[in-house]
């Protein structure tokens, strides 16, 4: 047994300022300080999201060591995320965790965002949760930069199975929802509306992409066609129809991204099936987990939703795991705004 692993996690990469502590593998806070002022623009602004994260780091680093109960210098290491992301948002979170660790004469370990939102599954609210996925599992990580679908061979070993050719499924969401005047970003207002409308009112195109890939792009073609022409008929096919469109678009994003996990996880021969990022927090999503569980068998991780959008805990736990492979980073290292899940 090695004496307890105190880490700070520390997240910055695109809106959401956010500081977590862990002791080894249990979480003890997860502070998220989002940014309201990107609401008015119809997505995140990245001038104002770095600012903004310069305001927001000391206050919530603060309050996760406060609500911890966890005084600085008990810190064993501080995991930041180094990529990918907004360059300028990176560079406050990498910035400051140099600062900290150099500060402090501890270590800083740098997190890939993208193993973190995977590795968010063994994240431990109680040193007795044993509900973390078994080696190797299949994770489908689907927010609104990704769409992939990744086997998860160790903690910090992961290979893509198949991805998105063009748009990731959130943002797809988010540009259907946009044109429909909901506001960004649209996945949630769009999971909102479809739970009072008809799935099967309207069929939207499928793409025929090989292999596991993904494609969403044709579908929001499709989406945005049907708008322009209902539209010719009726100025108000939208308020008309809203329900029903949000029931009916998400069901098709659902269907696609649970066909093509199913054959994956057939092929692959896994029955331990996980789902990470921001989409994860969807209701017909999680649904079709959950009726995809009694059909097949597969034992099913869905995150708690703290766990689905950006935030600490996962950098923090990311961060655990490449301290016990003693992965550290050192003064030179630099954000990544692209970086695959596999690096
Ligand atoms: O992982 P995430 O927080 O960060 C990015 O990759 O940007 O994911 C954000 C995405 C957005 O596209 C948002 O619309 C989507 O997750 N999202 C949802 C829901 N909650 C967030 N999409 C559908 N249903 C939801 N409940």
């Amino acid at each position: 047994m090695h004496p307890p692993i105190t880490l700070l996690g520390i997240e910055s990469s695109c809106d959401d300022t956010s500081a977590a502590v862990l002791r080894d593998e249990v979480i003890l806070s997860n502070v998220i300080a989002t940014q309201a002022v990107h609401t008015r623009y119809g997505g995140v602004v990245p001038e104002l999201a770095s600012r903004a994260h310069l305001q927001n780091i000391i206050p919530t680093v603060h309050d996760a060591l406060k609500q911890a109960g966890v005084r600085r210098e008990a810190l064993t290491a501080i995991a930041f995320t180094r990529g990918p992301g907004l360059l300028g948002s990176l560079l406050v979170g990498t910035s400051f965790a140099k600062g900290l660790s150099s500060a402090l004469n501890i270590p800083m370990i740098d997190v890939n965002h993208l193993q973190a939102h995977v590795q968010a599954h063994f994240i431990k609210e109680t040193p007795h949760d044993t509900t973390q996925p078994r080696f190797p599992f299949l994770c489908l990580l689907v927010s609104g930069g990704n769409t992939q679908i990744i086997r998860v061979k160790s903690h910090n070993h992961m290979e893509i199975v198949g991805q998105t050719i063009d748009d990731a499924a959130g943002e797809a969401l988010d540009k259907c929802a946009k044109v429909m005047g909901l506001g960004y970003p649209g996945g949630p207002a769009i999971d909102r509306l479809a739970t009072q409308g008809n799935p099967h009112r309207f069929t939207f195109g499928k793409p025929h992409v090989p292999g596991y890939d993904y494609s969403f792009s044709g579908l929001k073609t499709s989406f945005l066609y049907l708008l322009r022409d209902e539209l010719k008929k009726d100025t108000h096919f939208i308020e008309k129809n809203r329900e029903d469109l949000c029931a009916s678009l998400q069901k098709t994003v659902v269907d696609i991204l649970m066909n093509k996990l199913y054959q994956a996880a057939r092929d692959l021969q896994t029955d331990e099936v996980a789902i990470a990022g921001g989409v994860s927090a969807n209701s017909g999503l999680r649904r079709a987990f959950e009726e995809y569980s009694h059909r097949y068998g597969w034992k099913i991780h869905l995150p708690k939703l703290a766990y689905t959008t950006d935030n600490a805990a996962m950098v923090a736990i990311s961060g655990y795991y490449k301290y016990l492979d003693r992965q550290f980073g050192s003064p030179g290292t630099v954000p990544f705004a692209r970086i695959s899940v596999t690096r």
